[in-house]
């Protein structure tokens, strides 16, 4: 498996990624097409045998000291062989702040056991943040 950095050439891959990873949550064409194109966005993707089996995307905000993991995801036939945790680090690492934010929904214990396993802890939660009105942890990592 190797992470690479993803482009606009990935679009079908990330639809069907994010289709069988999100379901409800999935984004529409509109922002899969933004994460693959807007500057300053970190974009990477985990490939096997020349196939996306899993995203991450980042946004750097810099002004505040901080940045947003906005969005990961691993192929569930690719899951629980460290793609998620290697996708995480390297987002961190191409973000350039000292601190990393995320949100995820509270019944997402997949990754809220990633996350906390890789050192990120609850600092807020938002009511309601999800279409359906599950609250949403956002977590927080020191780099
Ligand atoms: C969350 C997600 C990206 C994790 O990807 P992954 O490649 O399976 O994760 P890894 O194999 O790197 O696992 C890292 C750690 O996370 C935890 N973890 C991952 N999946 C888990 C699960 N199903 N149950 C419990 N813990 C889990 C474990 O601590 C794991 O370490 P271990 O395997 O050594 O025990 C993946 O489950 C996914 O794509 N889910 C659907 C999309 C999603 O919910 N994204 C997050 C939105 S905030």
């Amino acid at each position: 498996m190797e992470i690479q950095k993803a482009s606009i050439r990935d679009l079908n891959a990330l639809r069907k990624l994010e289709k069988e990873s999100f379901d409800k949550d999935a984004w529409p064409l509109f922002d899969l097409i933004a994460v693959l194109t807007f500057p300053d966005v970190i974009r990477l993707k985990a490939v096997e045998d020349g196939l996306m089996v899993g995203f991450a995307a980042g946004d750097p905000r810099p002004s505040q000291g901080w940045g947003w993991i906005a969005t990961i995801a691993v192929d569930p036939r690719f899951q629980r062989r460290g793609i998620g945790r290697s996708l995480l680090h390297a987002c961190e690492g191409e973000l350039g702040v000292p601190k990393v934010r995320l949100t995820v929904r509270l019944s997402n214990r997949a990754a809220i056991s990633m996350y906390e396993h890789e050192g990120y802890a609850t600092v807020d939660i938002w009511q309601a943040y999800y279409n359906d009105g599950e609250d949403a942890m956002v977590m927080e990592k020191w780099l």
